[in-house]
C-alpha cells in the first residue's frame, strides 16, 4: 500500500497550479493533508472543495511564506508542535525567473533560491528521520526537465533544479533499505500561473505539444510515487525530449544552447528586459 493511503500529506504550493491539483487527486485517498502556501484564501477555498469530496477527510492549513527561512523554520516548529507525523511530503512550490543571469535581479535570485533550494531542503531533513525510523514513507520532489538539462535565459532557475534532482537521486541511494521513497517528477512546460510569474518577455508559448495540464501532471507524479518510481517524467513528448538530450554529446548541447543564448540576448535587450 502507498504511504498516501490513510496517510498524513504535506503539500506545499497547494493554493495554485501542480500543487493545488495533486491536494484534489490525493483528497480521496489521503488521511489528513496538511496544506501549505503563502495565498490563505487560495487555501481556505480548496479546504472546503477538498472536504465536500470525502467526508471525513482533515485538511488542516499552514499557511507560510517558504521564501523567508525564519518562516519555514517555524513551520517545521508548527509540524512539531501539532504532533503531525508526516507519512509524505510533496515539495512543489517553487518559482522561476527569466532572462540572461547578468541583468537578473539579485534579490529575485536570492528569494527564488530560498524557496525552491533551501526550504524544500529544510523540510526534508525536518520529515525524513520520523520516516526512517518508522520504516515507511516518502517524497515527492517537484523538479523540472531543467533539473536535467541547460537552456539559455534560465541560468538561476535551472541551478535550483538541479539541486533538487541532484539531491533526490542521492536520497534515493541514501534512504536505500530504509523502507522511504524518493521520487522526483521532472515536467516539461505544465499551462499553470508558473507561466505568468516567470517574466517571460519574448512573446513566445510553450508549444502546445508539449504543454501538459496540472491534472495530468499530478496524475503521473502520483502514479509515480505509488511505484515506488525515483523519477517520473510525464509526457512521451517531454520524455523523447529529455532522452534526445541525455544521448546527445555534450558538445551539441552547448553549440545549441549557446545559439540560443545569443538569440535570447539579442531579443531581451531590444525590448528593454
Ligand atoms: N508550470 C510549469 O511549466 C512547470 C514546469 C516544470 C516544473 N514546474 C515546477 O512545478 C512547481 C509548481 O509550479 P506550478 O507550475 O504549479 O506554478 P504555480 O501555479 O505558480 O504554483 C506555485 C505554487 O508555489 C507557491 N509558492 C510560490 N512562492 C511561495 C512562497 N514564497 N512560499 C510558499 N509558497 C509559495 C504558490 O503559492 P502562493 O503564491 O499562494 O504562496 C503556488 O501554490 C514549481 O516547483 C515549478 O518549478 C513547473
Amino acid at each position: 500500500m502507498s504511504a498516501i493511503d490513510g496517510g498524513t500529506v504535506v503539500v506545499t504550493g497547494a493554493s495554485s497550479g501542480i500543487g493545488r491539483e495533486i491536494a484534489r487527486q490525493l483528497a480521496p485517498r489521503a488521511g489528513k493533508l496538511v496544506l501549505v502556501a503563502r495565498r490563505v484564501e487560495r487555501l481556505e477555498a480548496l479546504s472546503t472543495e477538498l472536504r465536500a469530496m470525502r467526508d471525513g477527510l482533515e485538511v488542516v492549513l499552514l499557511p507560510c511564506d517558504l521564501g523567508d527561512r525564519a518562516a519555514t523554520l517555524a513551520l517545521v516548529e508548527t509540524l512539531r508542535a501539532r504532533e503531525i507525523e508526516v507519512d509524505v511530503l510533496i515539495n512543489n512550490a517553487g518559482v522561476g525567473d527569466m532572462g540572461v543571469f547578468d541583468r537578473a535581479s539579485l534579490d529575485k535570485t536570492l528569494a527564488m533560491i530560498e524557496l525552491n533550494v533551501v526550504s524544500l531542503t529544510i523540510l526534508t531533513h525536518a520529515v525524513l528521520p520520523g520516516m526512517v525510523a518508522r520504516g515507511k514513507g516518502g517524497v515527492l520532489n517537484v523538479s523540472s526537465g531543467f533539473g536535467m538539462s541547460i537552456m539559455p535565459g534560465f541560468a538561476a532557475y535551472i541551478a535550483t533544479k538541479h539541486y533538487v534532482s541532484g539531491l533526490s537521486e542521492a536520497l534515493v541511494a541514501d534512504l536505500a533499505g530504509t523502507g522511504v521513497t524518493m521520487t522526483q517528477v521532472c515536467p516539461g512546460p505544465v499551462a499553470t500561473e508558473f507561466e505568468e510569474n516567470l517574466g517571460n518577455f519574448t512573446g513566445q508559448k510553450a508549444p502546445g505539444l508539449v504543454e501538459i495540464t496540472a491534472e495530468r501532471c499530478a496524475r503521473s507524479a502520483i502514479r509515480g510515487f505509488d511505484r515506488g518510481r525515483a523519477l517520473v517524467v510525464p509526457g512521451i513528448i517531454m520524455s523523447l525530449v529529455l532522452w534526445i538530450n541525455h544521448w546527445s554529446p555534450r558538445f551539441s548541447r552547448r553549440l545549441f544552447s549557446r545559439l540560443l543564448g545569443r538569440v535570447l540576448r539579442k531579443k531581451q535587450l531590444a525590448v528593454g528586459a
